[in-house]
């Protein structure tokens, strides 16, 4: 049961390869998948929904709304839902569709909606498969990030002999597997993630607090949860939960809780990621009772709290690896080398608070990593998820580089 809990969504097109997807469909069901079938409307033509669903035990989609009771069948949900979305077989015209974004069945909707990685595995005669289109619909669907099982050259239905066949069954579920299996890099690894805001009591009502969501770190806690780790987030306050059982939430509320957990924690671990946003001052009094309103105007005296981040360097051993963020609004590429340098981080992640769609609150964020040779490296504005998945890639690498292999 090499899928145990895997979500994959299969997508069947129009080709007379159709019949293989019920092979496939079984296969990944044997080694432990859940799969939820998306044919289009040509599909139906070559193999009945009722096979399908009868061997993926689900209701096969297939429409946007049932005809019977007018139930909307949302493509949203499929796509937040699937680990993998593997489309076999992929007509030329499907392939064309989703490289173009024309979105006239659920199986394409499904695609642009969907949050996981793809796989396609194409099926269309020789001629048709070397046509430049279909080669450059191709080429189009790899810039995206999307996996191709290369077809197969042998007898194809027309009668002719050549490259066009779909990969047979039992190769695409290896390939599904290797894909599963390559995510799982940080196995028995374990990462302490900093995530939210801290709030600094001033009295029973009130606290200096800042507008993190802890969404950037709850999204690399995910990330490194899915490449196999084991997590200790050490949260501040915030609106979000942790999905994963890889993940152990430890709350915390001020930077001083928030400084004990992680020097308790993280001897214990392979590194650390400082995403949250730590108060640099916390009040040097607490008025148990709430502070009346008076004539006078009101002075509340803060003293430095300890930089986490900072402490974690200084203790650091050679195999642990230390990320830090830094949000800058001026100096940016200066300041962030700076900060990496003073706290002995491995590497720092840098948000400007100029770069629109950046920095607290929002879902977006574009970042700019630096390690200690002050070597740059620039991504694109990306989903917070996206983002936590190259700073995880990035963290793979430093682990690998650490560790010799
Ligand atoms: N950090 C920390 N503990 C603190 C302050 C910051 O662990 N008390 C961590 C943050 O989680 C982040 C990094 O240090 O990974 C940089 O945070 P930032 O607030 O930008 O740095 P400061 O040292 O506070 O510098 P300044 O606010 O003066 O820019």
């Amino acid at each position: 049961m090499r899928l145990l809990g895997k979500h994959i969504v299969l997508g069947v097109t129009g080709s007379i390869a159709a019949y293989k997807a019920a092979y496939l469909l079984r296969g990944l069901v044997k080694e432990g998948a859940e799969v939820q079938v998306v044919m289009t409307p040509a599909a139906k033509e070559f193999i009945t929904p009722v096979t399908m669903s009868a061997l993926s035990g689900k209701p096969v989609a297939s429409e946007f709304f049932s005809a019977n009771d007018g139930t909307w069948h949302s493509h949203v949900d499929m796509g937040q839902w699937a680990d993998l979305m593997l489309i076999a077989p992929a007509t030329a015209a499907t392939l064309g569709k989703m490289a173009r974004g024309i979105c006239d069945n659920l199986l394409i909707t499904t695609y642009l909606s969907s949050k996981s990685a793809v796989m396609i595995a194409p099926a269309m005669d020789l001629d048709m498969f070397r046509h430049p289109a279909n080669l450059a619909n191709l080429a189009i669907l790899r810039s995206y990030g999307n996996l191709i099982i290369e077809p197969g050259e042998g007898a194809l239905a027309s009668g002719l002999h050549g490259k066009g066949r779909m990969e047979e069954p039992e190769n695409i579920i290896e390939e599904v597997i290797k894909f599963f299996g390559q995510k799982k890099k940080l196995l028995n690894k374990h990462f302490l993630v900093t995530a939210g805001p801290t709030y600094e009591k001033i009295d029973p009502v009130r606290f200096i607090g800042n507008y993190s969501s802890g969404k950037m770190g709850y999204a690399i806690a995910d990330q490194l949860a899915e490449s196999g780790a084991k997590v200790t987030l050490v949260s501040g306050p915030v609106n979000i939960k942790a999905g994963r059982s890889e993940i152990t939430v430890i709350p915390v509320e001020s930077a001083n809780e928030m400084y004990e957990q992680c020097l308790r924690v993280f001897p214990e671990t392979d590194g650390a990621v400082m995403c949250a946003a730590v108060a640099d001052f916390t009040p040097e009094d607490y008025s148990g009772s709430k502070i009346k309103r008076g004539e006078d105007d009101l002075t509340i005296h803060l003293k430095p709290t300890s930089d986490i981040a900072g402490t974690l360097g200084q203790v650091k051993s050679e195999k642990q690896l230390l990320v830090g963020f830094a949000l800058e609004t001026n100096d940016e590429l200066v300041n962030a080398y700076s900060k990496l340098k003073r706290k002995g981080l491995d590497f720092i992640v840098l948000n400007s608070m100029n770069d629109s769609g950046a920095g607290f609150g929002v879902d977006t964020n574009k970042i700019t990593m630096i390690d200690k040779d002050n070597n740059q490296s620039v991504f694109e504005l990306k989903s917070k998820t996206e983002v936590a998945a190259d700073i995880v890639a990035r963290i793979i690498s430093e682990i690998e580089h650490k560790s010799g292999s």
